[in-house]
């Protein structure tokens, strides 16, 4: 079975090929960096022009670099949400146009299962299995307990993870994206301790006896320091420790809040679980030090990490392919009617977080 993905949900076009056993036959991502860059931040309005310039000529290029003629292809899948509803209606169109020339089915893909099952592309996995959803608007903890089935146990009640990063490098200079550019600034500081003392930051929602995340203060003390600064003092330096201080704080929090989830996913799921596994994925799964942070907290509470490889943490196409493949194997097909959802939560089920808005 060979599927056909699409990928436009925020600044990246992206379209992959892949099969039902497991193999990657090409996975085209072309950011918009460029387009964005001069404003800080994706402009959605921006974004769906350029999907509608590249789309074509990408699923182009992923069809030659897989050697497929396009009548080869079983299915096709894009991401019908959540995300910037005018890139994610510029995929879904697409994907519906293709499906329905080459008489294949149509497979409505939520991008946030495509972060859930990556490791299922690129390890064996079986469900159940805990997971960390970090993205740019999302920050989650779910259990996985097959396709199409999470119980979601935590979110942010305000900024995602991926927000504090990008919004605490645009306070501090740094052009967007701001988690790479945070961890480059942070891998340069010389003294970690004089880092940590230079700038103390807080360990938002550590002592909450729940699985929930915030963000926002931690944002709002990174502004302080910074305003500390006169910026004719902020040299180099001041910024790599800062950096550094925040990705602590960032990869300390996310592994507090996974500790207590570990600890009630053992109690919930323990018995029928013979390799307990922490799934760590999204854009800020990225990130070497959160890796590492919570390969020590799954090594002391006898968990597995599984972090996908670079390349699929970050928005892409393989991902969504993927969930095709996932679904078309239970004949879960969707019709050409379907209309592409802003807002379309994993756990419809889970209880709503006062303040959190779209990121519940
Ligand atoms: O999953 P993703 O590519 O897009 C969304 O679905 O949102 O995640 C993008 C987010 C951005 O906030 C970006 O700054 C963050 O992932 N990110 C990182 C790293 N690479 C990407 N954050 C920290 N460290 C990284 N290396
Ligand atoms: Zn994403």
């Amino acid at each position: 079975m060979i599927v056909l993905g699409i990928e436009t949900s925020c600044d990246e076009t992206a379209a992959a090929i892949v099969t039902d056993k497991r193999d990657i036959l090409s996975n085209v991502v072309l950011r918009q960096l460029e387009e964005h860059a001069v404003f800080g931040g994706v402009v959605p309005e921006i974004a769906a022009r350029a999907h509608i310039d590249h789309l074509d000529n990408t699923i182009r290029i992923a069809l030659e670099q897989a050697n497929l003629r396009p009548n080869m292809v079983g299915a096709v899948a894009a991401t019908c949400g959540p995300g910037l509803i005018g890139g994610v209606l510029v995929g879904m169109m697409t994907a519906k146009a293709m499906a329905s020339a080459l008489k294949v089915p149509f497979i409505a893909v939520n991008h946030l299962e495509a972060h859930a099952l990556t490791p299922r592309l690129t390890s064996d996995l079986e469900f159940p299995y805990l997971i960390l959803l970090v993205s740019g608007g999302h920050t989650q903890i779910l259990v996985a307990e097959g396709v199409g089935q999470y119980k979601r146990w935590g979110t942010t009640l305000d900024d995602a993870a991926g927000e504090c990063f990008d919004k605490s490098a645009k306070l501090m200079g740094l052009p967007y994206p701001g988690g790479p550019n945070i961890e480059r600034m942070a891998n340069n500081t010389k003294d970690a301790k004089q880092a940590l003392e230079q700038f103390p930051l807080p360990r938002p929602m550590q002592h909450h006896k729940n699985y929930d995340f915030s963000f926002s203060g931690l944002k709002s003390a990174v502004r302080s320091h910074v305003e500390s600064l006169s910026s004719a003092s902020m040299a180099d330096k001041d910024i790599e420790n800062l950096c550094f201080s925040l990705q602590m704080a960032i990869s300390e929090t996310l592994a507090s809040r996974c500790a207590r989830a570990i600890e009630k996913f053992k109690a919930a799921y323990g018995p029928q679980t013979l390799n307990p596994t922490l799934v760590v994925s999204g854009g800020v799964s990225a990130n070497q030090t959160i890796r590492k942070t919570l390969e020590n907290l799954c090594a002391k509470a006898g968990f597995r990490l599984s972090a996908p490889p670079l390349d699929l943490c970050t928005d892409n196409a393989a991902m969504v392919a993927w969930v095709g493949v996932e679904r078309l194997r239970l004949g879960l097909t969707d019709p050409l009617t379907f209309k592409a959802r802003p807002r379309w939560p994993l756990d419809p089920a889970a209880e709503p977080r006062h303040g959190a808005g779209v990121k519940a």
